[in-house]
């Protein structure tokens, strides 16, 4: 390792959502804390929009279920489609990682200019957004406290990646009671996936040492 690597000159920089929330019921104190939101955006799946109720949402509130895993760019449009209609001031992520995904991506494109082409890479979207929450209800991915999405690209089947500060969560919440409907093989999957973010902190050092 050479010298510069482990040096304090060396940049760092850290992002988080402002607010984490964590515990067994944790997903109540997200009603709180949205009371202030008045036109509430959730993006689930099939398997975990029964847990919109939980949170105690007031306001007007919509809910899209229709979000496949591994989700691609015409899924995309769709939910994109319906979150501009509905126009929220706040886009709740409720699933895994595709749906989180697809969360952060809506929250700064509904009010855009920008289609999902053009802020595809590192800090190209252009920063308008509503407020977000992200609720995992797998545990692998860590995306709720990540500023990056991806988006299968159907033509190519290649990953489109998208990274962005304005994509990071004001709130993640981690309730593990919301984890305990998730198929065994789901569960093993995911862990792994949890696993190769810590070997990859260990084997990468171009971030930081
Ligand atoms: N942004 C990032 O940093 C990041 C990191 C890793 C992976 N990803 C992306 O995340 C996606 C994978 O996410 P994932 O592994 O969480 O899987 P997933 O979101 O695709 O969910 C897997 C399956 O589990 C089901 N499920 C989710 N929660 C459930 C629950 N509580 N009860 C029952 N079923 C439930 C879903 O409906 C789905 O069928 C991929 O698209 C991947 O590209 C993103």
């Amino acid at each position: 390792m050479s010298s510069l690597e482990l040096s304090m000159a060396r940049p760092i920089t850290l992002l988080q959502p402002a607010r984490l929330e964590i515990g067994a019921g944790a997903i109540k104190r997200l009603g709180d804390w949205a009371a202030a939101y008045k036109r509430v955006f959730v993006v689930a799946m099939a398997p975990t929009v029964g847990f919109v109720d939980r949170i105690g949402l007031g306001g007007e509130v919509t809910t899209f279920t229709d979000i496949p895993p591994e989700p691609d760019l015409p899924a995309f449009e769709t939910v994109l489609a319906a979150a501009r209609a509905f126009k929220p001031d706040l886009v709740i992520g409720l699933g895994g990682g595709s749906v989180m995904d697809v969360a952060k991506l809506v929250a700064v494109l509904w009010d855009s200019e920008q289609s999902i082409l053009d802020v595809v890479g590192v800090d190209k979207v252009a920063g308008r957004r509503s407020a977000l929450a992200q609720v995992p209800t797998t545990s692998g991915t860590g995306s709720e406290a990540g500023i990056r999405s991806l988006v299968t690209n159907p033509e190519t089947l290649a990953k489109l990646a998208v990274e962005s500060r304005h994509m990071l969560a004001d709130i993640a919440v981690l309730d593990p009671e919301l984890t305990y409907s998730v198929p065994t093989a789901v569960t093993a999957a995911t862990g792994v996936d949890a696993l190769a973010h810590c070997v990859e902190a260990f084997t990468n050092i171009k971030a930081h040492p």
